[in-house]
This record gives structure tokens, sequence and C-alpha cells, in this order.
């Protein structure tokens, strides 16, 4: 996705303009932080599991200054209204609604964690779509994050910072997220997919270069949305608990012979830890291949876990698997929901000149169903979150 299209301001351009408007200064600096895209490894992250995201190069962009009042300002060039301010002393879970919640939590886990941030005010401006299952909420957290510590002259590993992330998405904003989203805005890599291991967060660079071979990944954005707070999301994060506990083991990444499953006696909760299982196997065969040069082969895995979610999981919605089906129908090596799903965006893995039939046939088939269009962008592991002025 590039962000710089003719006659388009971008986005670190917009916030910086909104910042001078809404505050009457130049911000001291810009940071931005893409979104990101999941290759393969849905649901796996609160199980303990494996992951395979990479950052994308629509995101988030953040002006920020410091203040010299204890207050935090924010304002966004995507929601309506003015400016929400709070006193930095008053925040607590619950405390602050909406959007805004993000940027406020972000300084709430910073502070609980001992780290000194004090006033801050903050302009906000994206080119990534909220509720399109590419961690709009993340490239937030991680942007105002990262400004945040650079401000107050803290440093940490990038590590760290994820969790400090995720720690006001499931806490302060109320939504029980995994941390895959977080990590991957923060230490994803140019031409990688990155390679994480939600048990230990150990992350390795996994070569992912599509452009060599004339590969791109389509995003397919169904227009349908999302909430992860809304209950779908912690159901089945409750289930695969729960089938944890009843196979006596911590979490569902200690279950490799996906045998083992049958021990458990409710249908829904075999269903949704077979998922977890098989995807987790699925992410492992996906490395292996990409690290031994087949990138092109990894199309069929991609697809499998798409059935899986869909199946097992129940987590996909109309519009993906049309999407999914009819990507494939039309050329792609592979397609599947990405993010959490109920809502959000479909990738496809596509030879690049194959991209704008498949576009075609997806546009037909959602108009032959009265679906709102869906919209098309191309995407590659583009570098993680940074200040860009
Ligand atoms: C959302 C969450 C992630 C992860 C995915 C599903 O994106 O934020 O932590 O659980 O759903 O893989």
């Amino acid at each position: 996705m590039d962000t710089r299209q003719p006659g388009v301001t971008p986005p670190q351009e917009r916030a910086a303009l909104r910042f001078s408007e809404q505050f009457g200064t130049d911000p001291g600096g810009i940071w931005r932080a893409p979104g990101r895209v999941n290759l393969i490894g849905e649901h796996t992250d609160y199980n303990d599991g494996f992951v395979l995201p990479f950052a994308i190069g629509a995101g988030v962009s953040v002006a920020a200054a410091c203040r010299n009042d204890d207050l935090i300002a924010v304002t966004s060039g995507q929601v309506p209204g003015g400016t929400v301010t709070v006193p930095l002393a008053d925040l607590k879970p619950g405390s602050v609604r909406g959007w805004a919640a993000y940027p406020a939590g972000v300084a709430w886990a910073l502070r609980g964690a001992g780290y000194p941030v004090g006033g801050i005010s903050l302009a906000i401006d994206a080119d990534l779509a909220v509720g399109s299952g590419l961690s709009s909420s993340a490239a937030l957290e991680c942007a105002t994050a990262l400004a945040m510590i650079d401000l107050n002259a803290i440093t940490m590993p990038r590590t760290e910072l994820a969790g400090l992330a995720r720690l006001a998405e499931n806490d302060f904003v109320g939504a029980p997220t995994g941390i895959m989203d977080q990590t991957a805005v923060l230490c994803g890599e140019a031409n990688h997919v990155l390679l994480l291991d939600c048990r230990t967060r150990a992350t390795t660079q996994i070569p992912f270069d599509l452009g060599a071979l004339g590969l791109t990944i389509v995003i397919i954005d169904t227009r349908a949305r999302h909430e992860l707070i809304d209950g779908g999301y912690a159901t089945r994060r409750a289930a695969c608990e729960e089938a944890a506990r009843l196979l006596g083991v911590p979490a569902l990444r200690d279950i490799a012979d996906p045998g083992a499953i049958d021990r458990l006696a409710d249908p829904v909760l075999r269903r949704r830890a077979r998922h977890v299982v098989t995807e987790n196997d699925r992410v492992l065969r996906t490395v292996e291949l990409l690290r031994g040069g087949q990138l092109a082969a990894i199309g069929p895995l991609l697809t499998a876990s798409h059935a899986s979610l869909r199946d097992d999981f129940e987590v996909s919605w109309p519009q993906a698997n049309t999407a999914v089906g009819t990507a494939i129908s039309a050329g792609a090596l592979g397609a599947r929901m990405t993010g959490g799903g109920f809502g959000g965006s479909v990738i496809a893995m596509a030879a690049v000149d194959q991209v704008s039939a498949i576009a075609g046939a997806v546009k037909r088939e959602f108009a032959a169903h009265s679906w709102p269009q869906p919209a098309f962008s191309t995407a590659w592991p583009s570098p993680s979150a940074r200040r860009t002025r």
C-alpha cells in the first residue's frame, strides 16, 4: 500500500497540520506505526502458540509535543469533534471511552509501570481503516507509545513496549486481545514475516520476498466491520482456556497430537481446540516452506487456515468466505481471512499480473449479493513503527 498518492496529503503531514491548528504550536516530532497483516496463525497468540504476521505500509501517524501541565490532550483527523483532554492523574480503566481510550490507556500503562510520562498533546491521522482487521488499534497504541517514550527520554526494549501497549488494550480499553498485533507493529521488518512464539516471546525474522517472485498479497477489505470488545472474541478465548483446562495442559499450545482433542466431550470445545492445534502446525509448516525457499508453495496452508477458522473456530463471515472462494477461483495461490474475524479483511497471495482479474471477480460476486463493494490494496512486509520527524 503506497501511502504517497498524487494529490493526497500523507497522514503524517495531516497530523502535523492538525496539531498546529488545535494546539497553536508546532509538534515536537511525528511518529508512525504501521498496521499489520497476519499471514497465518490466527487465534493462536492467546493460546501461547505461534503467529506469522508482517507490518504493512498503511498505518497511523501521531504528531506530539510535551505540555507544561499534567494533561493528556488528543485529537484525531478521523473522528469528528474536538480535543479530548484528561488529567493524567485521573486515568483509570473505564475513565475514557471510544478511540481516545487507546492513547490514554498507553499513558496509563506506562505510568503504571513506573515510567515518568508527563503532560502530552497528540494529533492523530491515519490511512488505515478502523475495524478493517489490520490492527488499527495496535498502530494507534504503538505510535502514541513511541511518541510518549521518546518525548520523555525513556528507553526500553520494543518487546517490553509491545507488552505495555497490549496491557493498555486489555485492561484500560477492555479488549482481551493477545500479543501478536503490537509485536508485529513494533518488531516487523521489510521483506520478512515475523515468527513469534507467543509463550517465550522469542521473535525470528523469516525472509518473505514476494516481489522477487512476482507475487503480492492482495488485501480485500470486505467492508464488514468488527469490534474486538464484542462478545465473540472473548467467548472464543474462554472456550480455548476451558479446553486446555479439561485436557490438563497450561495452554492449547501444549497439545501436539490432534488426536488428544477427542477426549473433549463437548463438540464445540473440540472444534475450537482442533482449530488452534492444527493452526499452530500450519504456522510451523509455513515457516519450513519459507526457510526452504518454497514461498509459492504456502498457498494451500493459507486456504486450509481459512477453512479451519470458518468451520472449526467459526469466526469467519459471509463476505470473507465469498472473497476467499472467488479469489482462489480467479487464480490466487491461497487466501484467508486475517485478524480476529467477524468482519474485516481477507488476504490473497497471487501473481502481480493476476491481481486485476481477482479484484474484478470479487467485485462481481459482491455486486451479485448486493453487498457494499470491497476495497482492494496490495501489501508487502514493511518497516516497523518509527519516528519520522
Ligand atoms: C486480534 C487480536 C490478536 C489475535 C487476533 C487473532 O487481531 O488483537 O491478538 O488474537 O485477533 O489471531
